[in-house]
């Protein structure tokens, strides 16, 4: 098997990229901190609001912020934001596009809260979602009965104005199926962008973006840059939600909705720093570390153009802001 220094050097040479000793031990020190997950742990944990979830020993994280609390995660960073509660309200009927099922506790929360304050709105949900687990902690109430049933309809079906349809497999490839789906709302919730990289790539999201309608609002718990930079290439407005079990917020972002704004530091950063380029992956079959490889090779880029502009020295026939084109 091909050591990690060995596939960069094999991707800078198909990218054209030169590389010295130094790039590439600074390089490898990202690769292996975004890689390497904590100790792997297969018993439920017990999140800060009481809620259970599952450990991925697969992506070596929770499927939920043990800090935040599961329950308190789907409610404040993925319901609040997206408005499904306001719109349901209004229309009578929503559609919710939700990325990475996992645990069904995004949209269980939804649901109920959805149905507390509109007891008659239909809800039609797709979810995708590469693998069910087999033992998932059923929630605590008020949302337990709502969680039973999102969990007994599965993968597709429908009951009590809620119909679920769960497109099992590679959501790089389900979501193909889904233009034109005008979601009102979609729950971006993958596992981290560095440990699943083929997930929040500009190319998945724009996939993403032609499931949703105008007035949608796409939601996630990350503030990752290479996230924010791919939402805003693609046309969408973003913003910041509420931060929850730490210092940093979620993002939100619509393409003709309103969204709250990005701190000045937030807006300063995606603008500036040279790791605020998108992960790419043109064909939706990429192998997540080629694309956390490639991405990394393009920030190397930015930093010499940015730091070559700083010393006034002429650009080095670099690609337009950095960004490595073609056959990533
Ligand atoms: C953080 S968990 C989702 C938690 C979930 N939203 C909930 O409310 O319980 C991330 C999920 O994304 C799924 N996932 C990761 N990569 C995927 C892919 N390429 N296609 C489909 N699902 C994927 C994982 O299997 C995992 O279940």
């Amino acid at each position: 098997m091909r050591s990690l220094r060995e596939l960069i050097e094999e991707r800078a040479e198909k990218l054209g990229v030169k590389l010295g000793e130094k790039d590439i031990e600074s390089v490898l020190k990202d690769l292996l901190r975004w890689k390497v997950g904590k100790s792997e742990k297969d018993k439920p944990i017990k999140t800060k609001d009481g809620s259970y979830t599952l450990w991925s020993g697969v992506y070596g994280e929770p499927y939920h912020s043990i800090t935040a609390g599961a329950v308190r995660e789907a409610l404040e960073k993925f319901v609040v934001p997206s408005r499904v509660v306001d719109t349901a309200g209004k229309r009578k009927r929503i559609r919710i596009l939700d990325v990475g099922f996992g645990l069904g506790y995004n949209v269980a929360v939804a649901l109920s809260r959805i149905k507390e304050d509109n007891p008659g709105a239909e809800v039609e949900v797709i979810s995708l979602e590469k693998y069910v687990r087999e033992d998932i902690p059923l929630l605590p109430e008020p949302y337990r009965s709502w969680h039973k049933l999102v969990l007994d309809l599965l993968p597709c079906g429908e009951k009590e104005g809620v119909s679920l349809k769960l497109l099992l497999g590679d959501a790089r490839g389900n979501i193909k199926e889904l233009a034109g789906f005008g979601a009102d709302a979609v729950f971006h919730d993958p596992f981290s962008p560095y440990k699943n990289p083929e997930m929040w790539s500009v190319d998945f999201l724009d996939r993403v973006k032609q499931a949703m309608s105008r007035n949608g609002y796409w939601v996630s718990y990350t503030s990752a840059l290479p996230v924010r930079k791919a939402l805003l290439e693609l046309g969408f407005k973003v913003g910041s939600s509420r931060p929850v079990g730490r210092k940093r917020g979620g993002t939100v972002a619509t393409l003709s909705g309103r969204v709250p704004p990005l701190s000045s530091e937030e807006g300063e950063k995606l603008l500036t720093s040279p790791f605020s380029i998108p992960f790419r992956d043109p064909n939706l079959r990429g192998d997540p570390l080629e694309i956390l490889v490639d991405y990394r090779l393009s920030v190397l880029l930015r930093e010499r153009e940015l730091s070559s502009r700083r010393t006034g020295r002429t650009r080095t026939g670099l690609p337009s802001g950095g960004q490595l084109s073609g056959s990533m």
